[in-house]
């Protein structure tokens, strides 16, 4: 299947992004309105009898259960509004929620009849604790999901240093002695030395050719390192060298092509998009035998999206992550990785004899 074919293919699954998008636009508000909407309903519960809301006596009345199991049910109504508060905005919107949902209660018990009161205080203290461990379980979870991420940013930043430091010491080290054995080996090979035979010379000038071919690989390397050409050039001129790069090295049609304006993106966006698209074409390089590399740039009104399509061998994506932790295979999570710091989604869709894509979407800030 040619890459057209491909890419014709997943347009349906681009348009449905674009309409997730809108949904992920409007997810806060949304999220906000139903938060709000289950504490007014948990305060309705609280302050009037539940039991008639919501035909409680006469599910009361099938589970035979007791008048008083009744009102603990009609209490424990309020915790779906403290967890959800707690999943939506952490801790405090939990906390919150809770102190208001238990000051409800303790209003209406100390409103009750009398005989009532104590009870209705037991039991408000009941669930007031089940609510904060609630509280507790879940800011404890978002907590660890927090720490998770902050370590894997972490990990691709010190790489990222890593990879700057190794591209100085080849840059300044590694290349410059190859430069001075080729100058030496060329100023020995052209010297008129008569004792130097025919022979001798010619090997010293295919030395010196090596030399100066592993100059060309290095620098190759320093800039896969440490892209000089993205501060140098800019976004779009430093991809468009690496997609000219890649069709050199793989003597493959690769393109790079744009759709329409292109917005302003921050330093880390660019750098972080460049190591995405870098994987995906040396990855494409590697194992597609693809004859085929496009990659889109095209951004909407507060997105951008990145796509790196081949026309190669294909693979099942989910099986290379199931194993990724077992093969030590890493390129694929660090895209993935690396789309989630910057606030986006990443998606394969790829088969086995069906050619790889790769979509990269991310929210454009006001600083993007
Ligand atoms: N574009 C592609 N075409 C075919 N196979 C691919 C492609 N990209 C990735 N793969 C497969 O997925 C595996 C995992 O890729 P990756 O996570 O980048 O790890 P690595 O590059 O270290 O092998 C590769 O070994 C390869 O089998
Ligand atoms: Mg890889």
């Amino acid at each position: 299947m040619d890459l057209r074919g491909i890419l014709g293919n997943r347009l349906g699954m681009l348009q449905g992004l674009k309409s997730q998008r809108r949904v992920h636009r409007s997810r806060g508000t949304v999220r906000r309105q139903v938060c709000v909407l289950g504490i007014l309903l948990a305060a309705a519960i609280l302050l009037r009898d539940a039991t008639a809301m919501f035909g409680l006596s006469s599910f009361a009345a099938g589970m035979s259960l007791s008048e008083a199991d009744l009102h603990s049910l009609e209490r424990l109504l309020f915790l779906p509004p403290v967890a959800y508060a707690t999943g939506a905005f952490g801790s405090r919107g939990g906390g919150g929620t809770l102190i208001f949902a238990a000051a409800v209660m303790i209003a209406r018990a100390a409103m009750g009849p009398t005989d009532q009161a104590p009870q209705s205080l037991l039991q408000t203290a009941g669930v007031t604790m089940t609510g904060g461990l609630f509280v507790l379980w879940l800011a404890s979870e978002s907590r660890r999901a927090d720490t998770a991420g902050g370590t894997v940013k972490q990990i691709l930043m010190a790489q990222e240093r890593e990879q700057q430091r190794i591209a100085r010491e080849l840059h300044d080290d590694t290349v410059q002695s190859l430069y001075v054995i080729a100058q030496g080996l060329d100023r020995v090979a052209s010297n008129d030395d008569e004792r130097m035979d025919a022979k001798t010379a010619s090997e010293l000038s295919k030395i010196r050719g090596t030399a100066l071919q592993t100059v060309t690989g290095l620098r190759r390397l320093i800039q896969d390192l440490r892209p000089h050409v993205l501060s140098d050039m800019g976004f779009v001129p430093a991809l468009e060298w690496m997609v000219d790069d890649h069709a050199k090295r793989y003597a493959t049609a690769a393109r790079l092509e744009l759709r329409g304006r292109l917005p302003v993106l921050s330093q880390k966006a660019q750098l972080l998009l460049w190591r995405i698209a870098q994987e995906a074409m040396r990855n494409s390089g590697k194992y597609a035998d693809a004859s085929e590399i496009l990659v889109t740039l095209d951004s909407a009104e507060s997105t951008f999206r990145m796509v790196v399509a081949d026309s190669g061998k294909g693979f099942d994506p989910r099986q290379v992550l199931r194993d990724s932790h077992r093969t030590g295979r890493m390129g694929i999570l660090s895209m993935q990785e690396r789309t989630a710091l910057l606030g986006g989604s990443f998606e394969i869709h790829a088969e086995p004899g069906k050619g790889s894509v790769i979509t990269v979407e991310i929210p454009l800030k006001p600083a993007d």
